[in-house]
Order: C-alpha cells, then structure tokens, then sequence
C-alpha cells in the first residue's frame, strides 16, 4: 500500500465555522496561500450554496492558489452541487465534496427517511458530481456512529457510482481509538472495489481523541487525513493539523509521510490564530507558547547538555527560530517587517508605516515589543477602518472611590462625550459608551487576556454582545485593560448591521 498520507486542510470551512472565527475574503486568501507553502494537497475552501461570501471566498482563492486542489462541500443536493461547480470554475484543480448522515439517527430524525433511500441519494449526488468533476468526494456524516454494516454498503456504492475519496467523519468526537481504527480497517478488507478510492479521516476532538483516532485510522489503511491549523474548529474542534504532520515526522517506525514542509508550521499557526482572533492555548501540542519551554532544573540541565534528552522535536523543525529577536523603540522598518514575514504577515508600504507608527507607540509603553504584540498590532490595524472610533477615555477608580469615566466618541466624524458610574472602572466606562449609543445591548461574554507576563503587558480582551437577537464578536487591545475593553465593545457596535 502506498505510504503516502493527503492533507485535506478545512480550516477554512470546518474551522472557520467557529462563531467569532469568521475570516472575510481577503483573509481567506492569505491563510489558502499559507496553506499552498505549507504543502497542503486539498484547500477545502467553503460551503458556496451556504452564502454569497462563502462562494464569493472559493472563486477568489480557486483563481490564487496554483497547487492544492480547491475542495467545496455541499450536501447531497443538485443545486449545491451546481452552485459548487460554478464556484470552482477558476480552479486548477478542482474536488467537489458531497455527503449525507448515515447513521439511524440522522437518517431517522435528520431526514426522517431509511437507510436505502438514504444510499440512493448518495448515489445520485456522487453520479450528478461526476458529471461535472474528476475528483468527487463522498463524506457520511457521523460515519462514527454508523454501523459497519451498512457503512460498507453505503462506501462501496459511491465508489461504483464514481466517487474517488470516501471521508469517514466522527463528527460528534465519539469514537474510541481502538473502535475508529477497526471501522477503517473493516472498509479496507469489506467493500468490493475499495482500492479504486482513497478513505479519508475527518475527526472531531469532543472527547480529546482527534489526533489519536486519525492516527488510528491512518495505521488501518486511510491514506486522507481532514486537519484544521491549530485543530480550530466548532465546539472543541478538528484534528490539529500541526500534530499528525509531526506525528508522522518524528514517527519514522510508522513509514507514513506528507508533504507538509514543517519549518511552516508556526508561522501559518501564528497567523491563523490572530486573523480569527483565537489564542492558542500555551501547553497545545507543536505550536502553544510553552510547548517548548523547559523550566524545571532537571529538564533545563539535560536539554543544555544535550537537546535530545527531553526534545524529541528540534524547534526549529516547526519553524521556531532561535532568532526571537525582541523589537525596542529604536528598530527601524526594516526590522519590523522582516519580524512580521516571519509570523507570516505580509505587509505593503502603506500598512507598513501604520504599523509602525502602532509599535513605536506600544514600544514607548511596554520597552519590549514581542511576537505576540505584533500580531495583536497586525490585529487591531486589521479593525481600524470604523464607523465608530474610540476617541479618549478618562477612568477615576481606586479604593473607596466610585468608579467614574467619561468618553469621547467620533460617530462618521462627529464629536460626542458622555460621563457615568459604575460598580467597576469596565462597568462606568461601557455605561457612559451606552449614554452615547442608546440602544439595548448586553454583554454576553467578556474575557481578558495578557499577553506575555509583565505588569507593563498588552491586555486583549474578546467580548460578545447581544443586539437585536443577535450576538456580535468583538476584540481590542491595549496596555490599559478598560480601554481594550471598551475598544473590544465598539469593535462590536462597529459590527452591527453587518449580519
Ligand atoms: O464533521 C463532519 O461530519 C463534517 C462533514 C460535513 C464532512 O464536517
Ligand atoms: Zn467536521
């Protein structure tokens, strides 16, 4: 069997279904260019028929990316399969990827059907795309909780009818290891003509397993794994990309390999953790902060001795450099923007000198200008073109005191100020913003975040607020914790209207 192992990115569909993770067109493009150097063989670029921007998103990254198929999902339906069609129209290299449930319960409650006619819809999505594509992919959803059985005479009727990749998704994040494994290896020896198609993995990480059940699956004979950068992905997320490439890199007893270019990895992490505004946690796997980091005396002595005592990966495989040069005030353009291609930013001379004039700011703040600063910085340049502009914010507090703050906002260019109290210096800010702003909006969540570790530390903050039956995401980040606050909040009244 062939040893080589496909990486399906869906970070741009699975992933970036994530409420607050939504990347616009531009964006899009830049992660699909990041994904083609990271060597990724499938881009799964959107759902077309779910919005004007997600087939709007597949047109535009099908005409930028030369390489990597362009993949776009639909359901086991014509008309989406039509409207995919058309959306792949610029690609090189295209795949259609269409599915239905098969498990009872999706068949029974989801489509209120049976599992033949179940199988003849299958049929005839696979059939209908074939038509128009060479490469067509069937995915059964929550293939996790599907019976063998019946799993194996769905899988074995889209390859006859044409399909060249069968995607087995756990897509609740059930299956146990052991099971997922033995599901892949039951396809392998029970569908007549399954050498005609690749199986693929797509699993979600409910229970913590993604990782282990791709591997698994991959160990038993699926020669696709369905990965996210940094496992982003809705509820607790897919299959992190970084980890199976690794995996299979450091794991040469397993004889599996990709074409990921590792050295990639932390600036394509990097940058799709600040476009979607999602940290990555600081102990994750391959690319958290401290994945890394040794700091206890026993681990520091053995790695200074000699690194492979406890690193069974040299940083530098993942594209950390040894270089972590740390910008002052004194750094020059230059500087910066080599920092920023670094962390896979790429910058033209005009965002460059808003940039810059950003970091010297924060550099006159914090002394140190970090990694994680700059991406914050690319962050907040990204949300500077507002209606609604914090102007200046003045906040009196302390023990004893009653929390007061007044406010100046510019409205399309338009002055207007306002004062009030509250029973914290966040809550007297966001209420004199409401005296300017007059209408019903709640905070529904409201988290802050430091960057790195010092008391002179760039806070950012995500909030989400209620308006109108609908929940807004909003970030903002400053040395001053209200002000990243209420920046956080017009980040999101900036946003009403838009959806
Ligand atoms: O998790 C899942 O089942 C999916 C399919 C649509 C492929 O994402
Ligand atoms: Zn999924």
């Amino acid at each position: 069997m062939d040893n080589r192992v496909y990486i399906f990115d869906t970070t741009l569909r699975d992933g970036e279904q994530v409420p607050g993770c939504q990347l616009n067109t531009v964006e899009k493009i830049q992660v699909a260019k990041a994904l083609e150097g990271l060597g990724v063989d499938v881009i799964e670029a959107g759902f077309p028929i779910s919005s004007p921007g997600d087939f709007n998103s597949v047109v535009e990254i099908s005409k930028a990316v030369t390489w990597p198929t362009i993949c776009a999902l639909t359901r086991a339906v014509q008309k989406d399969i039509d409207v995919a069609v058309d959306s792949l129209k610029y690609a090189k290299h295209k795949r259609i990827h269409t599915g239905i449930g098969t498990s009872d319960s999706h068949i029974l409650y989801k489509f209120r059907s049976n599992r033949e006619e179940i199988i003849e819809r299958a049929v005839r999505a696979v059939k209908y795309a074939r038509q128009y594509v060479d490469e067509v992919e069937f995915y059964a959803e929550d293939a996790g909780r599907t019976d063998n059985e019946y799993l194996a005479r769905v899988v074995e009727a889209v390859i006859k009818a044409g399909a060249t990749v069968v995607n087995i998704p756990d897509t609740t994040g059930y299956c146990l290891p052991d099971e997922y494994g033995a599901k892949i290896k039951y396809l392998m020896e029970h569908v007549d003509g399954i050498d005609k198609a690749i199986i693929s993995t797509h699993c979600h990480n409910d229970l913590g397993m993604a990782t282990a059940n791709t591997m698994s699956g991959l160990l038993n004979g699926a020669r696709q794994c369905e990965v996210t950068i940094n496992g982003v992905g809705e509820r607790a997320g897919n299959t992190a990309l970084e980890e199976i490439a690794m995996i299979l890199k450091c794991h040469t007893d397993i004889d599996l390999c990709t074409n990921i270019n590792t050295t990639r990895i932390a600036p394509v992490s990097r940058m799709v953790s600040s476009l979607m505004n999602m940290p990555v946690q600081a102990n994750k796997a391959i690319v958290g902060r401290n994945a890394f980091a040794h700091s206890s005396g026993i681990h520091q002595d053995g790695v200074l001795k000699q690194a492979s005592t406890y690193e069974i990966i040299d940083p530098k495989d993942v594209g950390l450099d040894d270089n972590n040069i740390v910008l002052t005030a004194r750094s020059g353009h230059a500087a910066l923007r080599y920092r920023l291609e670094v962390l896979g930013i790429k910058v033209d001379d005009s965002k460059l000198e808003k940039l810059y004039e950003a970091f010297l700011k924060l550099a006159d703040q914090k002394k140190q200008v970090n990694d994680d600063d700059l991406l914050m910085l690319a962050g907040a340049e990204r949300v500077a073109d507002r209606h609604i502009v914090l102007e200046y914010l003045q906040v009196t507090s302390g023990k004893g005191l009653k929390p007061v703050a007044s406010i100046g906002l510019s409205i399309a260019g338009e002055k207007f100020e306002a004062a009030a109290s509250g029973n914290g210096p966040v809550d007297a800010a966001i209420n004199a913003l409401k005296n300017i702003i007059k209408r019903k909006m709640t905070i529904k969540e409201f988290t802050i975040q430091s960057i790195t570790k010092g008391s002179d530390d760039t806070g950012k903050v995500h909030m989400q607020v209620e308006h109108d039956g609908k929940l807004y995401f909003g970030f903002g980040a400053d040395t001053d914790i209200v002000t990243a606050s209420v920046e956080a909040f017009v980040d999101c009244v900036n946003k009403f209207g838009n959806r």
